[in-house]
């Protein structure tokens, strides 16, 4: 199991291991001849591991309708190659410094090289596709890609403004991670010629999960570690982003917003922040911001949960179960 694999019960274990390893060998092909050092920068952060949860999601939701994804296996990647792709223009938006464990493309390379291989990563997905893959999934990628860049866009419009609103950030989880998470999961009844009925299913399921799944990684922002993560921790604050836990807080208990503003300033003057964030983590648990947070991620798995009903029973949907559980638990 790779280092960075969300933990699942055997045997959803067990056999989505199978599904990964087709997944990592098809991403190797995928990166193909090397040309420049776009292919290397790509290349470092596509092959450095990631959790593959969407692309693994695709295979789960296939088998759960009966079919084995191993001859779809180059259509079902596209969801991570554009995901990577994404990876690398978030770690320059963001300033982010690692990824993957390894150094941030943009640092390990150089700014325009990680751009231009974010670029041929989401190009490289598209066009997996366009060989042969049904039109739908060529749409349904579009429109996912293009919801994640307007996520990034909206949240990089309100960055240090401690007037960020829950809704506001809920809105943004949903369009820059659960709209992707929700195409890998259409996707794969989409690849297995589902009915309407499975595939908006499928798509509810992705997209609830899609949502727990960014509210925890703005809960580890704050909780994590960052060796287990492998990306540093309490980048998001500090980069001016209000997330949910955040805003929770700020709503509960509106003095903080001066002490976020201090952080923000201390950040700008270069200061060591340590103990103003612990300070700040500290009022946060008391207001039960992180209580409140992880209570939104559990109530997006129980609607996940609840649409998988739309799928036919079964091992494989007991294991989607399993993976919608392990999301919210994950600690890394
Ligand atoms: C990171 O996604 C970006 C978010 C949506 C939080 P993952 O947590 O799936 O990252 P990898 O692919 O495992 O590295
Ligand atoms: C953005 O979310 C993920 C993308 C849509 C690329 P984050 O900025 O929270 O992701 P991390 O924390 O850098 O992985
Ligand atoms: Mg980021
Ligand atoms: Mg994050």
């Amino acid at each position: 199991m790779k280092a960075n694999a969300i933990v699942l019960p055997s045997p959803a274990l067990l056999e989505i291991e199978r599904d990964r390893r087709n997944i990592e060998e098809s991403l190797v092909a995928a990166t193909g001849e090397r040309r420049t050092r776009i292919d290397d920068a790509a290349r470092h952060e596509l092959l450095a591991g990631g959790k593959r949860v969407r692309p693994l999601l695709s295979c789960a939701v296939l088998r759960a309708l009966g079919h084995d994804p191993t001859p779809f296996i180059d259509f079902i990647i596209a969801v991570e190659l554009a995901h990577t792709g994404s990876l690398l223009h978030d770690d320059i938006l963001d300033g982010a410094t690692t990824r993957r464990g390894l150094q941030a493309a943009h640092l390990a390379f150089d700014v325009p090289t990680a751009i231009l291989a974010g670029d041929s990563l989401v190009v490289l997905a598209l066009e997996r596709l366009a060989h042969g893959a049904p039109p739908t999934l060529i749409a349904g990628l579009c429109a996912a890609i293009k919801d994640l860049c307007a996520g990034e866009s909206l949240e990089r419009e309100r960055l240090f403004d401690a007037s960020v609103k829950i809704a506001h950030c809920r809105r943004v989880n949903r369009l820059k991670t659960a709209a992707l998470f929700a195409y890998a999961a259409e996707a794969g009844a989409i690849l297995g010629g589902a009915e309407e009925r499975e595939s908006d299913a499928a798509r509810a399921f992705g997209s609830a999960l899609g949502d727990a799944f960014q509210m925890t990684d703005d809960l580890l922002d704050f909780r994590g570690d960052a060796i287990e993560l492998g990306k540093p921790i309490g980048r998001d604050l500090v980069m001016g982003m209000v997330t949910v836990p955040l805003a929770i807080a700020l709503e509960r208990d509106p003095a903080l917003c001066e002490e976020v503003r201090c952080i923000w300033d201390g950040a700008r003057a270069g200061d060591e922040l340590s103990p103003r964030l612990l300070r700040l983590r500290d009022r946060m648990v008391r207001v039960g911001a992180f209580a409140a947070a992880r209570r939104l991620a559990s109530e997006e798995i129980a609607r996940a949960l609840a649409a998988l009903d739309g799928l036919p029973s079964g091992r494989w949907r007991e294991h989607l179960r399993s993976l919608a559980q392990a999301v919210i638990q994950r600690r890394r």
